[in-house]
């Protein structure tokens, strides 16, 4: 087929899902942007009357809530921030988290050292107030992970085309330990951010801390190894994206694609049912060269090792000595994050997407009640409940169908004789039952004020027109084909906006955006009017809510046309529903992951990640520490660019974005 005849298709495909509310708005906003041009204000806000929808309407300058000025687009070594805030660098890669930590030097840098210091590109952060079931907004835990290292900007003298085999080994065990989570005390001073370092529960896991497994898989033949002949044993966590936070306060750590790290030919492992939905790129792998130290990470000497990983990981960040396990029950996939909530009936529900074009949302809801007079009483929630995948239906509805073996097609026939084959093999039980493909879908998120749900997907540039491909051509909840942009879409449990009921069978949904430049009717955009153009951004992944119900939105590889990575806030409800602002960009070649605020939002905590990863002057990747795009935020000449935490506060002390 031609890009005409593609293009020729796409008014078609949208008239076939014009029952749903979501594409009546869709339609509305893109008739809008057309018009936009030519008409009057006036006249676009009867347009948007025609629809019925309050978004549609022109909405006044002042229809947000939010009150900083709006950051101009910029691509450069540094960071910015509006006038009248601060913004603090509070832990740097390498920075003392412990009394004892070693002072960072490159030069000497090894596993031990490492292991006593701040890790590399920091992602997931969330605060915890200390003491615990407090709501202090000026001590706390930092919860923080660490999701993958780049060697060749780490390390002088390290390219991208030879790192692999000129690291020596305590640079390879530099960099295990620089990966996994960070646990880390902080109180505030005035308007200072400062590390507790003697905090008695500040800790480092890593690819080497020993943890447990546990749930339908634990105990699973495909997960016993020479090191652990019971397969409910596992050295280390691997890829930390996301996470969440348990009502009982601990934190969930997703396992996002940990298949890199391993090295040989997949090819001839003996699990190719397992194998099969992998989407395993085999040049990439062994990307720390980690089998050069450690033979279990090569598929000849442990060929069940892979299957170890991929999961979510549950810490108690509260007991320093306690084994992290992996809950086995709430499946293995490139798992985003897991992002928690109570349903009116005390149930646990955990959000979960798998981040991977064409693959799917998921929701595990626990068979037992959350305990909120006895902590220990909810240590084992998450090993037993029901694991679902979200399917979107045309009509503005979509249902969360269960994973149960033994349910429905999920039969011994079709290979899911038990739950452990449905949880190590989680995206091939969701395409039987008919799991609706996404565009890699990154955050996914309560809103704690309304119960409605933000989901990010992040892009898709391999999605197809209507009508190509069943799996791959455009569905109701991915409209746009390809979609280079991205999109957010919003999902309404039924109840009470006080008492959501997040583990109820069937939700609505709507589309909440669709990102792109509303200047270009080829992108095909869908935002709140005033939307200006620095405000409309491409390729979301983190979603956080702050407390007064604004949702900030993170994006992660915007196309190379001048944009830069950045965080954008809006409103949900109301007027400015819809209507984002740019509030703050990270140096280049970074993304800023994971907004986090204290309960009384006046901290804004974000971690910025893989910094001067791309080139500055021609946005290509950069292949080594010299041509990196910056050596924020120490701007030192010998030293790299340096992933790290950051704060933004307001001068006055008020709530940040209002
Ligand atoms: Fe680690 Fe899906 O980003
Ligand atoms: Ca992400
Ligand atoms: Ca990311
Ligand atoms: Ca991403």
């Amino acid at each position: 087929m031609t890009d005409r005849q593609k293009t020729r298709e796409r008014p078609t495909q949208r008239r076939a899902f014009a029952q749903s509310y979501g594409s009546l708005l869709n339609e509305g906003f893109n008739r809008r942007t057309l018009l936009k041009g030519f008409l009057a204000t006036t006249a676009v806000a009867a347009m948007g009357d025609a629809f019925g929808v309050s978004r549609a309407a022109a909405a006044t300058n002042n229809a947000s809530t939010l009150t900083f000025t709006e950051l101009d687009r910029v691509r450069d070594a540094a960071d910015h921030w509006p006038e009248g805030y601060d913004r603090q660098v509070l832990l740097r890669w390498g920075d003392a988290i412990f009394p004892d930590s070693p002072e960072f030097d490159l030069a000497t840098l090894n596993g031990a050292a490492a292991e006593r210091q701040f890790g590399y590109n920091n992602d997931f952060t969330v605060f915890l107030p200390l003491p615990i079931g407090s709501k202090s907004n000026d001590h706390g835990l930092l919860l923080v992970s660490h999701e993958y290292a780049s060697p060749f900007l780490m390390f002088p003298g390290l390219t991208v085309d030879d790192y692999k085999e000129k690291m020596t080994e305590d640079q390879i065990r530099a960099v295990m330990a620089s990966t996994g989570v960070s646990v880390v005390e902080v109180k505030r001073t005035g308007a200072q951010w400062e590390v507790v370092k003697d905090g008695q529960y500040n800790r480092r896991i890593h690819m080497g801390t020993e943890m447990a497994m546990s749930g339908p898989a634990a105990g699973d033949d495909r997960l016993k190894t020479k090191a652990d002949p019971t397969g409910t044993v596992v050295f280390g966590t691997i890829s930390n994206c996301n996470g969440g936070l348990t009502p009982w306060g601990t934190m969930l750590s997703g396992e996002e694609g940990a298949m890199d790290v391993f090295a040989g030919d997949y090819k001839t492992l003996a699990n190719q049912e397992l194998v099969e939905r992998q989407g395993w790129d085999e040049d990439e792998n062994d990307i720390y060269a980690v089998s050069r130290v450690e033979p279990r990470f090569k598929f000849e000497n442990e060929p069940n090792e892979w299957m170890k990983f991929d999961w979510v990981v549950e810490i108690d960040p509260m007991d320093p000595t306690a084994k992290p396990i992996k809950r086995t029950a709430l499946g293995r996939m490139t798992h985003e994050g897991a992002q928690v909530s109570v349903a009116p009936d005390g149930r646990v529900v955990v959000f979960m997407g798998d981040d991977d074009d064409f693959e799917y949302l998921y929701r595990f809801v626990t068979r037992d009640k959350f305990n909120p007079d006895d902590r220990a009483a909810n240590k084992d929630l998450l090993d037993n409940g029901t694991l679902s995948v979200a399917q979107f239906a045309s009509d503005g509805t979509m249902k969360w169908i269960p994973l149960v073996a033994g349910e429905g097609l999920l039969t011994a026939e079709a290979g899911f004789a038990t739950q452990a084959d449905v949880v190590l093999n989680t995206r091939a039980a969701a395409d039987l039952v008919g799991a609706t493909p996404m565009d890699a879908p990154e955050g996914f998120i309560p809103h704690t004020g309304t119960g409605k749900l933000y989901v990010a997907m992040t892009e898709n540039e391999d999605r197809l027109p209507a009508g190509e491909d069943d799996r791959e051509s455009v569905n109701v909840a991915n409209p746009r084909g390809p979609n280079p942009h991205g999109h957010l879409l919003e999902l309404v449990p039924p109840g009470a906006p006080d008492k959501p009921d997040h583990a109820a069978d069937a939700f609505t949904w709507d589309v909440f955006v669709l990102c792109g430049d509303p200047a270009k009717p080829e992108d095909e955009s869908l935002y709140h009017a005033d939307t200006t153009a620095n405000g409309w951004f491409t390729d979301p992944d983190n979603i956080g809510v702050d407390p007064a119900g604004r949702i900030w939105v993170t994006t992660d590889g915007p196309p190379p046309d001048g944009m830069a990575d950045a965080v954008y806030a809006m409103d949900t409800e109301g007027e400015g529903r819809a209507l984002p602002r740019l509030f703050y960009i990270p140096p280049t070649g970074s993304e800023a992951c994971s907004p986090t605020f204290t309960s009384d939002g006046t901290s804004l905590f974000l971690s910025v990640q893989h910094p001067g990863e791309l080139r500055l002057e021609d946005m290509e990747d950069a292949s080594s520490m010299a041509d990196a795009g910056t050596n924020w935020p120490d701007f030192v000449d010998t030293m790299p660019a340096r992933p790290s935490l950051v704060v933004l506060t307001k001068r006055d002390g008020g709530v940040v974005g209002s």
